[in-house]
């Protein structure tokens, strides 16, 4: 298997391509930058976000920082252009943004964003929703991520992956005590291992590169957690 992920990843790699990444100052997004830039498949890398990122002195050749003002994304249009493969893991609470802050951030400007790097000529589009996710669900959460989910799907990329963990184990740089409790829960079965409500996000971010280097059956596929779990495992390292 370990060979196997690094023939793909070589493989991969010839193909000279670039990605976006949005959401690569969040806990998730950090750990899919890392990620992308210890396997180095990607020739470029852009991070797309509404502040400019700083790492401790590393320089990296291939990444490229782009700050948008997302009330006025059409206006940076040009920062979705050229890209091969989008990756987002963007995302607020209601807690934090209220329910139209919320619907503003999970949906609009994701759905914008996949539509303009869809314009910009990216084939793939990689989306971290969230296990439940269904847009006709009474819940706020699960109604939100279900319809952007299924808004970028209309959209028609070449290959879109919709990723669905479930509780993401993390310890947090900002306090969210409603998530703290759910962490504890869950995170007491195992801190490091997915559970299947659960799941590492070391895991999710190692599984949404890997998955990038297979072959999909369909060319939009769902990743329920546990699929993301196994994933997440075959890292080649
Ligand atoms: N929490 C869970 O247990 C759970 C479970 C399943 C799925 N998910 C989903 O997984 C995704 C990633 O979650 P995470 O916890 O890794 O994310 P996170 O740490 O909260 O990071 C969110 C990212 O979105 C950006 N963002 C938030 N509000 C924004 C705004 N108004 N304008 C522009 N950018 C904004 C943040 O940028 P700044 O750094 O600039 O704020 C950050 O880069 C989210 O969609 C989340 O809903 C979460």
């Amino acid at each position: 298997m370990a060979e196997d992920m690094k023939t793909l990843e070589e493989n991969f790699r010839q193909r000279n391509r670039s990605c976006f990444l949005l959401g690569a100052s969040g806990e998730t997004g950090s750990l899919l930058l890392q990620e992308l830039l210890e396997r180095n498949i990607f020739s470029k890398i852009t991070i797309i976000g509404r502040r400019r990122l700083t790492f401790e002195g590393k320089a990296y050749e291939n990444l490229v920082q782009e700050v948008v003002d997302f009330e006025k994304l059409d206006d940076y249009a040009a920062a979705f252009q050229g890209h091969d493969v989008g990756y987002c893991c963007l995302g607020t609470t209601r807690a934090k943004a209220g329910a139209d802050g919320f619907f503003r951030v999970d949906h609009d400007y994701v759905l914008k964003s996949a539509e303009l790097a869809k314009a910009g000529g990216c084939s793939q589009f990689h989306l971290e929703s969230s296990r439940g996710a269904d847009k006709n669900s009474n819940f706020l959460y699960l109604k939100v991520k279900g319809q952007v989910e299924a808004d970028i799907e209309a959209l028609d990329f070449e290959r879109y992956s919709i990723y669905r963990p479930g509780v993401l184990l993390v310890d947090r740089r900002e306090s969210r005590p409603g998530e703290w409790l759910a962490r504890k829960f869950f995170g007491a079965v195992s801190a490091v291992c997915s559970t299947p409500m659960s799941i590492p996000i070391q895991v999710v971010a190692k599984a949404m590169v890997s998955n990038t280097l297979r072959q999909p059956e369909q060319k939009t596929e769902i990743l329920e957690n546990k699929a993301i779990g196994d994933l997440g495992k075959s890292t080649g390292k």
